[in-house]
């Protein structure tokens, strides 16, 4: 069995969301470690633009597409030998923040910010194997740790993804591949243009992207299967520590023992 392959000459990572703000600041990380960045985003004349000016091979994805991601998948497999990074970063937030809560506006949010990274590492996944093992990177955000009341969908989307990296960890560690999320407080991208003001106002720090790239790099070299990375101002990058739940207890009082099967 082969080693999985650090960010470097002769790898290859995948980018969802690869033209928006934290994939451009991360794709141009890979390159200078000289690893091949592939961009995955909508289908603009814009990202197109965008992936050429970086110098990064393009692929048009709607994330919310199954069988896309698999087609995109195989494309990145058979024009470039290999994947051994997915980044799953592709997101959007609510485009409004009134007290009524848009259904369809709740329900597009999570398809994009949770079933597109489900999607995403499903079809990622054998080809990571077939490399040799690597890492899926899940960009889900502070809103999934801590929830946020301008945004349920958002929170709700996150928070999954949270979830979702942590409960496939073991399996996929089992394959030599690290599942790991990244969790940005405010950071300095388009997701923020519309309430950039308010941060002006009240003077509060956000991120810089690069910062986050520079997070999502070492996710792939040395991450730990199931962590959740949260990046804040002025605080950096620390892995956040999950609080547990308490342990059942049997008719004696005694600490339940899990069955075999449910442990991971
Ligand atoms: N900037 C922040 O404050 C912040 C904080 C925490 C988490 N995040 C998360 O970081 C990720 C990247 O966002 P960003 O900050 O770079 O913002 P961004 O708006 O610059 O980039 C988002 C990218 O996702 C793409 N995208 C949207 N819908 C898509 C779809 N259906 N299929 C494929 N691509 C799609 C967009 O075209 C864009 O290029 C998102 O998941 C976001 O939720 C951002």
């Amino acid at each position: 069995m082969t080693s999985p392959t650090p960010p470097g000459p002769g790898s290859v990572a995948l980018i969802t969301g690869g033209t928006g703000g934290f994939g451009r600041a991360l794709a141009t990380k890979l390159r200078e470690r000289g690893a091949t960045a592939v961009l995955a985003d909508l289908d603009s004349e814009r990202n197109r633009s965008v992936a050429e000016e970086l110098g990064c091979p393009f692929v048009a994805l709607d994330v919310t597409d199954r069988a896309a991601n698999e087609a995109v998948v195989a494309q990145v497999e058979a024009e470039h030998g290999r994947l051994d990074a997915a980044y799953l970063n592709a997101g959007i937030s609510a485009a409004k923040s009134d007290d009524a809560l848009d259904l369809d506006e709740f329900l597009r949010v999570v398809d994009i910010d949770l079933n597109g990274v489900v999607y995403g590492a499903v079809a990622a996944r054998p080809a990571i194997r077939r490399a040799g093992g690597g890492a899926i990177v899940v960009t889900a955000s502070l809103a999934g740790l801590t929830p946020m009341p301008t945004d349920p969908g958002y929170s709700v989307a996150k928070a999954g993804a949270v979830a979702f990296v942590r409960s496939m960890a073991p399996r996929l560690a089992r394959e030599r591949i690290t599942i790991t999320a990244i969790c940005p407080g405010f950071a300095d991208t388009a997701i923020i243009d519309r309430i950039r003001h308010e941060f002006e106002a009240a003077q509060f720090p956000v991120i810089p992207a690069a910062e986050v790239a520079d997070a999502m790099v070492m996710a792939w070299e040395s991450g730990e299967p199931g962590a959740a990375y949260v990046i804040q101002p002025g605080v950096g990058t620390v892995p956040y520590r999950f609080k547990g739940v308490p342990s059942a207890k049997t008719a004696t009082g005694e600490t339940a023992v899990v069955p075999q099967a449910l442990l991971p």
